[in-house]
């Protein structure tokens, strides 16, 4: 089956051709960084529009890249949701379009849902049932997976994402936006141990989050160590990001063994922008290998926002038999565990 996957939940415009037999045909992406930069964040408006201007050049170009014809297609997949409205609204669109003009099934995927699964397009895929940590801008989840569709919410942040977290921690510091990225590549540089942090909600038992209080503690250093200026030399800052990173890492890893431990799973898929974080997937790896729990994660251009997962999120349902009306869908709100499971569809 030949599936066209459509991404267009937030500031990045993906597509991507995913058959089932011969796997990922081609993908391209076209990130909306530089025209969200000066605002610090993404501005939702910019961002519908900006897709609407980028889809149709990203479609004729993966078109090319895969050597396919539009009549070749099979089946249409697009980011229904979790996301901004109006984003999401220029991918549906477009799906829903082409799958009128050729007459073929259009479904709309779970955001989430397609992150949990973009680790199955590597190589060594993980077999089900598994844990996975889902940790993006919008979402920190521990999420119990017996199949696709299958999903038992274990815990999640009660305040903000880890990558909210690392983003607005960034932003206090001046850092480039998108911050994440950035305040981990200082981290790097810095030393973990010259500022304590908390390693927040790991001393009481269950597996929710909290990452709100971090933002404070780092505040509180910033005002401590600036002196006259504004912000702290660059080696205090690369040592504050360095003791951030290294909390947010510590907490993940610490519930993350706690899940595997409650479960007695033995595989957990991290997956979503923050499993791009390298500091993390070794932190992870050395702390479950000892538990012999083995740990999945994509490529790094899979782990942020891409039309490849949601190719072969949408591949999986359709080959299911999953059919959707043809009526643009959005759901800006859409809890994961609201979803019906692929052996359920009649
Ligand atoms: O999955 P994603 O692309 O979009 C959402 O669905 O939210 O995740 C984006 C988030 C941002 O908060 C970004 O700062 C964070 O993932 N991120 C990282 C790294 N790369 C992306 N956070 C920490 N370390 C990274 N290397
Ligand atoms: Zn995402």
């Amino acid at each position: 089956m030949l599936v066209l996957g459509i991404e267009t939940s937030c500031d990045e415009t993906g597509v991507a051709i995913y058959d089932s037999e011969r796997g990922l045909l081609a993908h391209t992406l076209y990130s909306q960084v530089k025209l969200h930069a000066e605002y610090g964040g993404v501005v939702p408006e910019l961002a519908s529009r900006d897709h609407v201007r980028k889809i149709l050049p990203l479609l004729d170009d993966v078109f090319t890249q895969a050597g396919v014809n539009k009549k070749q297609l099979d089946g249409i997949a697009y980011t229904a949701g979790p996301g901004l409205l109006g984003a999401l609204m220029v991918g549906g669109s477009m799906a829903t379009a082409f799958g009128f003009a050729l007459d073929i099934p259009v479904i709309g995927v779970h955001h989430m849902e397609a992150h949990l699964l973009a680790p199955m397009l590597e190589e060594k895929p993980p077999e089900f049932p598994f844990v996975a940590l889902l940790v993006s801008g919008g979402h920190t989840q521990l999420v119990s997976v017996a199949a696709i569709g299958e999903y038992e919410l274990l815990g999640e942040s009660l305040d903000d994402a880890a990558g909210e977290a690392f983003d607005k921690t960034a932003k206090m510091l001046d850092l480039d936006y998108p911050g994440g990225p950035v305040l981990a590549a200082m981290a790097d540089q810095g030393e973990i141990d010259r500022f304590s942090f908390p390693r927040p909600m790991t001393d009481r038992p269950g597996l929710d989050f909290s990452f709100s209080g971090l933002k404070t503690h780092t505040r509180n250093l910033i005002e401590k160590h600036r002196g006259e200026s504004l912000l702290p030399d660059d080696l205090t800052v690369r040592d504050i990001c360095a003791g951030f990173q290294e909390a947010v890492v510590d907490t993940l890893v610490i519930k993350c063994r706690r899940a595997m431990r409650q479960t007695e799973l033995k595989r957990l898929v991290i997956a979503g922008g923050v499993s791009a974080n390298t500091r993390l997937r070794y932190k992870l790896e050395v702390a479950l290998e000892k538990e012999g729990v083995e740990v999945f994660y994509a490529r790094h251009e899979f782990c942020t926002d891409n039309g490849a997962m949601v190719a072969f999120a949408g591949c999986q349902r359709l080959l299911a038999g999953e059919r959707n009306p043809l009526l643009i869908s959005a759901t800006p709100r859409w809890p994961l565990d609201q979803l019906s499971s692929i052996n359920s569809v009649s």
